[in-house]
Order: structure tokens, then sequence, then C-alpha cells
């Protein structure tokens, strides 16, 4: 006695056979080659989006614990309120800053964002979708040391924001600069946090900047990846 299974089986098999094999192969074809196809289209699109030579820096950059929006006026305040103590002094920046000294900064900042001197951007958190902090790479020049500057506040410290921050921006600064083999930044010897930081998202260390004789900052590149 032929089971459910078996009869199943033979239709299938009686079905197959009476179609064309010109009809097999569009079938074969079909679930086969779009899927294929499909999937490198997404690679190529992908090697392409991470790769391409830019002539504008993106409006937004999407990673997956935040987002890097460019830096704009209407930022002032959040940026104000976010930029803690404890941000401000891995930076140096003074004890007690006034909101009149931060639009004051931040209105420079812009002006050098405009005389295309530097890459800025807000670090906007993707649960809270707040201003976190901010991250730059200036142009190499003589008034400031190093390029890469960023701070988050310290509720966000940690769960790998400064690490994808850092490789957005990199990402768009090469691709902004072809030629470019590398960018340097500057840590404060006692900024040990910073340092680990920098050190584990991958510049490598290339000596101390002196002053009177005395080491006060390590000097860190970033090579091309
Ligand atoms: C610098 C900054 C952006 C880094 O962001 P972050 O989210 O703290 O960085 P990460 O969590 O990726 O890395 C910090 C690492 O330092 C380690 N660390 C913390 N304190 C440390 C210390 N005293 N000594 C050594 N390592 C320390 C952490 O354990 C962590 O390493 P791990 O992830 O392997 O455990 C952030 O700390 C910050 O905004 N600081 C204030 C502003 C500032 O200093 N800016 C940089 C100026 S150069």
């Amino acid at each position: 006695m032929k089971t459910k299974r078996s009869k199943a089986f033979i239709r299938i098999n009686m079905l197959l056979k009476s179609l064309s094999k010109r009809t097999l192969l569009i079938i074969l074809l079909t679930v086969v080659a779009i899927p294929t196809s499909y999937g490198i289209y997404r690679l190529i699109d992908r090697w392409y989006q991470a790769t391409a030579i830019l002539t504008e820096p993106p409006e937004t950059v999407k990673g997956s614990v935040i987002t890097l929006r460019l830096f704009k006026e209407e930022y002032f305040i959040d940026y104000h309120n976010m930029f803690s103590n404890a941000a401000r002094h891995g930076l140096a920046f003074p004890e007690v800053i006034t909101l009149g000294y931060t639009i004051q900064y931040l209105r420079s900042e812009l002006q050098r964002v405009r005389e295309g001197k530097m890459l800025l951007y807000a670090i906007f958190d993707n649960k809270d979708n707040v201003l976190i902090g901010t991250i730059e790479i200036r142009e190499l020049n003589d008034i400031d040391p190093g390029q890469e500057g960023v701070w988050l506040n310290e509720k966000y410290w940690g769960g790998g924001r400064f690490q994808e921050a850092l490789k957005l921006i990199t990402n768009v600064y090469f691709r902004l600069h072809p030629n470019e083999k590398r960018y340097i930044t500057y840590v404060h010897l006692w900024n040990k946090r910073s340092y680990a930081a920098h050190k584990k998202a991958g510049l490598k260390d290339v000596g101390y900047f002196y002053e009177d004789g005395k080491a006060v900052y390590y000097i860190l590149e970033m090579p091309r990846p």
C-alpha cells in the first residue's frame, strides 16, 4: 500500500516529467540567479559606500549605536548642556564656562568648517536620540596640536559609542582625502582613558610632544586602513 508521502513524490515526479527542460532551466535560474545577483549587488554597494571618494562630507552618517550629524548652529544649546565638567576636563577646557563662551567658541569652530579647515560632526545617541558629544578632524595646522578631537558626555562613555564615532569619521576623512596616508591626534599624558580608547580604536604611538623639555602629550596616528 502506497503511503501519502510516496504518492506525493510520484505526483511531483510526474509534474517534473511533464515540464520541458527549458521550463525547468528557467525555474532553476529564477530560484538561484535572482537571490545570488541581489547578494552580489549588496556586497558591491556596501564596498562602494565604504570606499568611494567624497567631494562633500555627508550630512548624516548612521551607525548602529550612534549617528554623526554635520554640526550646525541649532545644536549650540544642547552642546553647552552636554559639555560637562568631566568632558571639558579631558580637553583641558576651563572648569567653568558660560553659554556666551560656548557660543563664541562654536562660532569660531563653524567658521573653520566653512573655510574647509575642519570636519566637525555632532554625535547623537541612537537610543536616546540626543546630542552626546562632538568629533572633529582638523587639517594639519600650526595652531592646534594634533588633528582629531572628541568628547562625549560621561553618561555615554563606554558601550562602543566613541569607537563607532571614530570609525565613521575616519572613513569620511579618508574618502574626502584620497591621498592622505594618516591623521594624528595628541592626548595629554594624564588622560589615560582617552589614550586607552584611542589605542583600542587602532591608533598607533608615534612619540611624545614636549613642552619646556617635558613630555606632555602622546602623539598617536591613525593610518589609512
Ligand atoms: C575620550 C572619550 C571620547 C573616550 O570615550 P569612551 O566611551 O570613554 O571610550 P571607550 O569606552 O571606547 O574606551 C575607554 C577605555 O579606557 C579604559 N580606561 C578607563 N579608565 C582608564 C584608566 N584610568 N587607565 C587606563 N584605561 C582606562 C576603559 O576600560 C576602556 O577600555 P575597555 O573598553 O577595553 O575596557 C571619553 O572618555 C571622553 O569624552 N572623555 C572626555 C573628553 C576627552 O578626554 N577627549 C579626548 C581628548 S584627547
